[in-house]
């Protein structure tokens, strides 16, 4: 997989952002073990709190398509500084894509490449917690 595409991909989705409150549009576009590529943009709402970040809309986007196996992840924007995932979106990224490499860009031009373990080091996942499979039912006896 040529990364100009991947890194296309995520800026066009970019110019689909709707960010009126932030005015912060990002992109981000991920690419599938067999090289196909889902993108996404961040979306704002009134509300602010239910806004979505860019990589989670292309994330939830390739999981609703049955794409379970990813190996990059492209982030656009334009800011100087170059824009890494926030703490959720690496959350989601590593339980649903692994340890995918991250490519920030601006301008189409690769800036950073990272490996999410780095970015997202000691991550909580499933292999931290098992169901409590001795627990009870509370006892009701109060209520019967
Ligand atoms: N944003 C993303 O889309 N991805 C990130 O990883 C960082 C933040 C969006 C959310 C919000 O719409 C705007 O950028 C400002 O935080």
């Amino acid at each position: 997989m040529n990364h100009a595409a991947l890194i296309a991909s995520a800026e066009a989705a970019r110019g689909f952002a709707h960010a009126p409150y932030s005015g912060f549009k990002v992109g981000a576009a991920l690419e599938t073990d067999d090289g196909e590529i889902i993108s996404g943009c961040n979306i704002e709402n009134a509300t602010l709190g239910l806004t979505m970040c860019a990589e989670r809309v292309a994330l939830f986007k390739a999981i609703s398509m049955g794409k379970t196996r990813f190996v990059r992840c492209a982030i656009a924007t334009a800011a100087e500084k170059p824009t890494p995932p926030c703490g959720s979106c690496r959350q989601l990224l590593w339980e649903f894509a692994g340890d995918v490499e991250i490519l920030l860009t601006r301008d189409r031009q690769l800036l950073e490449a990272h490996r999410l373990q780095d970015l997202f080091p000691l991550a909580f996942d499933r292999t931290h917690f098992q169901p409590e499979t001795t627990a009870q039912p509370a006892n009701n006896a109060d209520c019967t």
